[in-house]
Formats: structure tokens, C-alpha cells, sequence
């Protein structure tokens, strides 16, 4: 395969996703779109905004995020400005063997996938500006960082992460990344979970907002139904306003086990069943009560 024609096509389909730009500087980056960090690059305005979205978001966390990623969080010692992704690397490393790299933003969906494969979480460089406080339009720093690192020190969410990588690359060849992206999403990035207090969320994409964290467990209008691997993989998604469904896992024992089939025969059978609405409830499903 030729690596720059590859590149062009990359930034072509970027161009056209990214109605604001594309952000990063993907100049410096590898064959893998991973570049230095460059931390002493950061300006002391830059970690103080930091500090900032950690603060307000820290303050959330106690009886809404599961109990698994606050205590893992407070390894991180990330709470006094964009942290070292070296140094959270070698703690991470040590638990789990999972390293961080650094990339420009978003990269191809295979060179995410083969990071994934090899225990590598790709993480974004770039920081948001002071009026996007509340809102994003694509993965910053913090939403990474934040949202995604302290779960990788669970051997169980560890393990999980890497065999959704190994599958992103089979479903590449399978036409099922359409199926396999709602599983993501409706995970790693909005899955909740259950605790004996009740309702809790694991996904990054909540956790690393504002409004969703307290929204997605206490407001009566959204759906939270358990979680079925062929449900998710049929179900539409928002990205621009919070989810109108959550799926609730039991632990991440069943994320693990629920997702070790071959999805070989199940890709082939979602491709003759239409897709489902966002915010529908099939009539067997029964919704957890808000928190
Ligand atoms: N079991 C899936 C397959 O065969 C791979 C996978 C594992 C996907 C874990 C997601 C999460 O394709
Ligand atoms: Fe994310």
C-alpha cells in the first residue's frame, strides 16, 4: 500500500467532515500519525484552561462516573495542567501495558484500529479554546486524555479495548465498521453501568461533559436499556445533542464476553435488518429508572 496516496485520501475525507478546519498539524507525523507531544509547547493559558475542565468536571464525578475510573483517575495526578503523556504512559505501562501516543486529531480508521491491536491509545494533542468550554466538535486533549485513560488501567477494560481493535481491523474486511462503530460509541464513548447505588457511567464522551454526566442518569426523558451487542450494532446515533437511548452494562466481564463471538455471521445478518431510530424502545425492553 502506498502510504502517501493513503494520506491524501485521508485529508480529503477529513476536509469534508471537518466543517471547522482541520485543527491539528499533521506535518511532523508518522507512517502510524503519531508526533511528539511537544509539552513545554503548551502556554500557561493552555494548562490553565486545563485546570479549569478538570475542576469543574472532577467536581461531577462522585456518584455518577463508576467507581473503577474515579479511583483510576487519581493515579493520573493529572489535575494541575495538561499532564505528560510519558509520564502517564509508564504508569499505564506498569498496570495494564497500555501506552499513550500522541496524534495530530482525528487519524484513518485502520491506523486507529492497529493502534488499538497493539495496546496503544491514540490521544490528541491539541487543547480546545476558552469559548469551547462546554462544547467540542471533535476530540480535544482533554476528552482523551480525561475521558478515555483511566479505564486502561482495568486488565478487563484493557483487554476489551485491544480485541475491538484486532476486530475494527476484521471488520474492515467484513464491510461491518458501520455495525462496529455504534458498538463504540454506545460503549467507550455513552455506555453506563451498574453499581449497588444505582446507575453509573463509564463512557468518555459523557464523561468528559458538562451536561451529559448529570443528564444521562438523572433526566426522565433519554431511554437506559440493558445493553445487547446486536441491538447496539443496529442503532443510530446523535453527534450533535446527547443520546436519546444508553445501554447499561453489568460489569465489564459481560463487555468483554459479549463481544468475543465471531461477528463474521452477525455481520452478515444486520445487513438484512434495518437499522433502528435513536430514541425508539423495542416493545421486550424495559428502561432502568432515572437515578
Ligand atoms: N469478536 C469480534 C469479531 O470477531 C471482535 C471484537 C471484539 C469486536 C471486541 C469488538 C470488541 O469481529
Ligand atoms: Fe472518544
Amino acid at each position: 500500500m502506498n502510504a502517501a496516496v493513503d494520506r491524501a485520501d485521508f485529508f480529503k475525507t477529513l476536509a469534508e467532515k471537518s466543517t471547522h478546519g482541520i485543527r491539528g498539524d499533521y506535518s511532523l507525523a508518522d507512517d502510524h500519525y503519531v508526533i511528539n507531544q511537544d509539552w513545554g509547547a503548551y502556554t500557561p493559558e493552555q494548562h490553565a484552561l486545563w485546570r479549569r475542565l478538570y475542576a469543574r468536571q472532577a467536581r461531577l464525578l462522585p456518584g455518577r462516573a463508576c467507581d473503577l475510573f474515579i479511583d483510576s483517575l487519581a493515579r493520573l495526578n493529572a489535575a494541575d495542567g495538561i499532564p505528560q503523556f510519558e509520564v502517564a504512559s509508564d504508569a499505564l505501562a506498569k498496570a495494564t501495558g497500555w501506552r499513550l501516543v500522541a496524534v495530530p486529531g482525528l487519524i484513518p480508521d485502520q491506523v486507529f484500529f492497529e493502534h488499538l491491536a497493539n495496546r496503544r491509545f491514540p490521544v490528541t494533542v491539541w487543547l480546545r479554546q476558552p469559548a469551547e468550554f462546554d462544547y467540542i466538535v471533535e476530540p480535544d486533549v482533554f476528552h482523551d486524555f480525561f475521558g478515555h485513560v483511566p479505564l486502561l488501567f482495568d486488565p478487563v477494560f484493557a483487554d476489551h479495548l485491544q480485541e475491538y481493535g484486532k476486530g475494527g481491523l476484521k471488520a474492515l474486511t467484513l464491510d461491518g465498521l458501520a455495525f462496529l462503530a455504534r458498538l463504540y460509541w454506545y460503549t467507550v464513548e455513552f455506555g453506563l453501568i451498574q453499581s449497588e447505588q444505582g446507575l453509573r457511567v463509564y463512557g468518555a464522551g459523557i464523561l468528559s461533559s458538562g451536561g451529559e454526566i448529570d443528564y444521562c442518569l438523572t433526566h426522565p426523558a433519554p431511554h437506559r436499556t440493558a445493553f445487547d451487542l446486536e441491538r447496539v450494532m443496529r442503532t443510530l446515533y446523535k453527534i450533535d445533542t446527547y443520546q436519546e437511548t444508553y445501554f447499561v452494562i453489568r460489569n465489564f466481564h459481560q463487555l468483554f464476553t459479549d463481544t468475543q463471538p465471531d461477528f463474521t455471521p452477525i455481520y452478515a445478518r444486520l445487513k438484512t435488518l434495518p437499522s433502528l431510530p435513536a430514541g425508539m424502545l423495542l416493545p421486550d425492553e424495559v428502561t432502568f429508572p432515572p437515578n
